[in-house]
Order: C-alpha cells, then sequence, then structure tokens
C-alpha cells in the first residue's frame, strides 16, 4: 500500500473477526512504527502495555464500558498507551516549559499511536483507538506507575467488514491561510 492509500484506507474497526493469533513480532513492528514519530527533544516517553494472551485480553476487556466491549470483540490485541509524565514539556528542574504543560506528553503520545495505527493499516490490521476505559483498573492489571499518565487503549485485530469513511471537513474550514 501506498502512503496515501494507508493515510485514507485506515479506518477505526468496531467490528472484528475471528483470525490467527496475531504475533508478538507483529505488534513490535508497530511500536517501532510508533518510536518514529517526533517528541519533544526525542524524549520518547510514549509507553506500551500489550495484552496479548487471551487471559490478558479478558482482563482488559473488562476495564471498558459495554459499548467498547461490543466494538472490539474478537481483537487479537489490546496495547495500553501510556505516557511519562513531567518530561515533554518541562524543562530539567520539572518546571512546565509553558502553558500547555502535561498536554506536550499527550500531544507526543498522539503522534507515536498515529504511525502505531498507521503501520497495523499497512499490514491489514485494523485498530480502535479507545479514549473510554477505565484507567484505574488498567494502572493496577499492568502496575503502570503513578508517573505515567493512562491515556488510550487501541484494540488491534482482522476487520470483519471496512466501514465507510466518516465525512471529513474540507480543508477551508479548518484552515486559513495569510499571503
Ligand atoms: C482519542 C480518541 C479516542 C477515541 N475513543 C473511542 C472510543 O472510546 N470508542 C470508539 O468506538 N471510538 C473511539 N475513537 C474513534 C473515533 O470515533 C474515530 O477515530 C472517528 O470517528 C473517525 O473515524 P475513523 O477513525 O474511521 O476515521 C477514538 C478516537 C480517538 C482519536
Amino acid at each position: 500500500m501506498n502512503f496515501d492509500d494507508v493515510i485514507n484506507q485506515r479506518r477505526s474497526i468496531r467490528n472484528y473477526k475471528k483470525a490467527e493469533p496475531i504475533e508478538k513480532k507483529e505488534i513490535e513492528q508497530m511500536i517501532e512504527a510508533a518510536l518514529m514519530a517526533p517528541s519533544w527533544k526525542n524524549s520518547e516517553t510514549a509507553r506500551y502495555y500489550v495484552a496479548l494472551s487471551e487471559q490478558y485480553i479478558k482482563t482488559v476487556m473488562e476495564c471498558l464500558p459495554e459499548f467498547n466491549q461490543r466494538n472490539s470483540l474478537n481483537a487479537g490485541a489490546f496495547v495500553v498507551t501510556t505516557f511519562k509524565k513531567n518530561i515533554s514539556g518541562f524543562d530539567n528542574e520539572g518546571n512546565p516549559v509553558n502553558e500547555v504543560g502535561q498536554g506536550w506528553g499527550c500531544y507526543d503520545l498522539g503522534l507515536a499511536n498515529e504511525n502505531f495505527v498507521l503501520k497495523a493499516a499497512q499490514m491489514r490490521y485494523g485498530t480502535l483507538i479507545m479514549g473510554i476505559r477505565d484507567s484505574k483498573k488498567l494502572r493496577e492489571i499492568f502496575s503502570i506507575p503513578e508517573s505515567e499518565e493512562v491515556v488510550a487503549v487501541i484494540a488491534v485485530g482482522k476487520a470483519e467488514v471496512l466501514p465507510v469513511a466518516p465525512k471529513r471537513r474540507e480543508w477551508s474550514a479548518v484552515a486559513k491561510f495569510f499571503e
């Protein structure tokens, strides 16, 4: 798939089919793509907790609301994504460099996660980024330290049906040019 196809064809998948188990090596490739994303001073504060076994997949499911459980049924992996706080957007003394504060860590994680889902799309895997999840439970399951912010859970699996792309705005609705 060429780059534009990957960008245009990636969709949030809410209908997975039962498929061969995802190999650890495949998720590693997605994480490697995530690591190629830019980050504040190359601080690379994104962290990934990967549930691959049936047992861990079931436990992550229990951290999702009913509609997201339904959306991600039959996913072959769940990737809990976090970022290390107080680094991206912070100086060496631990002071925020500007008003965005921890927002920069979240920004970096978002860039990394976009690379992750695009790489998955190129590998013919569907993904669903889920922001509605129980972070407290996830923290306990994966022993995620308080120094990290738990952000999105990404379901990875084989799509049963490829959904129609939700409508997007025209560029002119979101950008102003000053010439
Ligand atoms: C930060 C974030 C949180 C999201 N949370 C959820 C979620 O909890 N459940 C869900 O079904 N979709 C969730 N989505 C998916 C969006 O609804 C989806 O990306 C959007 O509707 C555009 O569709 P597309 O990804 O197919 O282009 C989330 C997406 C993002 C980026």
